[in-house]
């Protein structure tokens, strides 16, 4: 069995892929290694050589505890947002609200609220998600997601951004967390073209106050207070250069405790910011 597993990854090597691309594929697609599904293994293969993302081929991706299903509906999770889970449960636990109500505004997948939810539950907190998202399609990815991991604290909304999102939750966040969209068109016209198989919705921002891609993170940032619970948070990812634009928006609207977060690699990715005590 080794023996056929090692000719069949070197076989796929030699076809292109990379060798831990190509133990994925067969992994998912054939991991008895089993001949009657060599077909749909090399089915899988085609596509990644053809660009394909791999997690889109494979259906399904790792994301904080959650194995969170994905496809060309929603943006690939991505490892910088698995911090902004840590960082959104940091502000969290600052609030002591024992029962918070949390949005996440973009959810796509519902990897950031579900994620939140879960390792709330893990630490004995109840909370409840509302998962915003203006796609239908990506809606109907997050509510799949929130059956597969039975998380039936979460809600979604078709909504662009807060505009329709029930008014009796006004004042009632203590979290609101979003990964909206910060990418300038020109920008993305020069990024890697393997992002074209994401939605563009899900990447590409108009551009505010001479900053390229920021109109969806303005627009959040200057409508979330009105939302949150004295005390409580706003965490948004961004872009590397959106850092200043980003805070100055943050103090303008009324926030306080306003800080910019450095991702792993340094670079300057998160805003948080505390709405007034009162
Ligand atoms: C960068 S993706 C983030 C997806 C997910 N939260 C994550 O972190 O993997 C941005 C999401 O925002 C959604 N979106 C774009 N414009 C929006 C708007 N005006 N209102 C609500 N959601 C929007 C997109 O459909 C997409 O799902």
């Amino acid at each position: 069995m080794t023996d056929v597993r090692s000719t069949l990854t070197t076989q796929l090597v030699e076809r292109g892929l990379e060798r831990r691309e190509a133990n994925w594929l067969i992994d998912e697609f054939a991991p008895g290694l089993d001949p009657d599904f060599f077909p749909v293994l090399d089915g899988a293969v085609v596509r990644r050589l053809a660009g394909e993302p791999l997690q889109y081929i494979i259906g399904h991706w790792p994301f904080r505890s959650l194995d969170l299903d994905v496809d060309p509906r929603v943006l690939i999770p991505r490892p910088e947002t698995e911090e902004l889970v840590a960082h959104a449960l940091l502000a969290l636990s600052r609030t002591n609200d024992v029962s918070p109500l949390i949005g996440d505004l973009g959810c796509g997948s519902g990897a950031i609220g579900l994620a939140l939810l879960v390792e709330l539950a893990e630490r004995g907190v109840a909370a409840t998600l509302v998962g915003v998202d203006e796609s239908q399609d990506a809606l109907a990815v997050a509510k799949r997601n929130a059956l597969k991991h039975a998380l039936s604290a979460a809600s979604f909304v078709q909504s662009s951004w807060l505009s329709q999102v029930d008014e009796s939750l006004r004042g009632r966040f203590s979290l609101i967390v979003a990964n909206p969209p910060y990418v300038g068109s020109e920008e993305y016209r020069e990024l890697d073209p393997v992002l074209r198989y994401e939605p563009r919705g899900a990447l590409v921002a108009e551009d505010a106050h001479d900053t390229p891609g920021l109109a969806d993170l303005v627009e959040i940032i200057s409508t979330a207070r009105a939302w949150l619970r004295p005390g409580a948070y706003l965490l948004c990812e961004h872009g590397y250069q959106q850092g200043d634009a980003t805070r100055a928006c943050a103090l303008a609207a009324g926030f306080l405790e306003v800080e910019t977060v450095a991702d792993m690699a340094g670079h300057p990715r998160f805003l948080v910011a505390r709405n007034p005590a009162c």
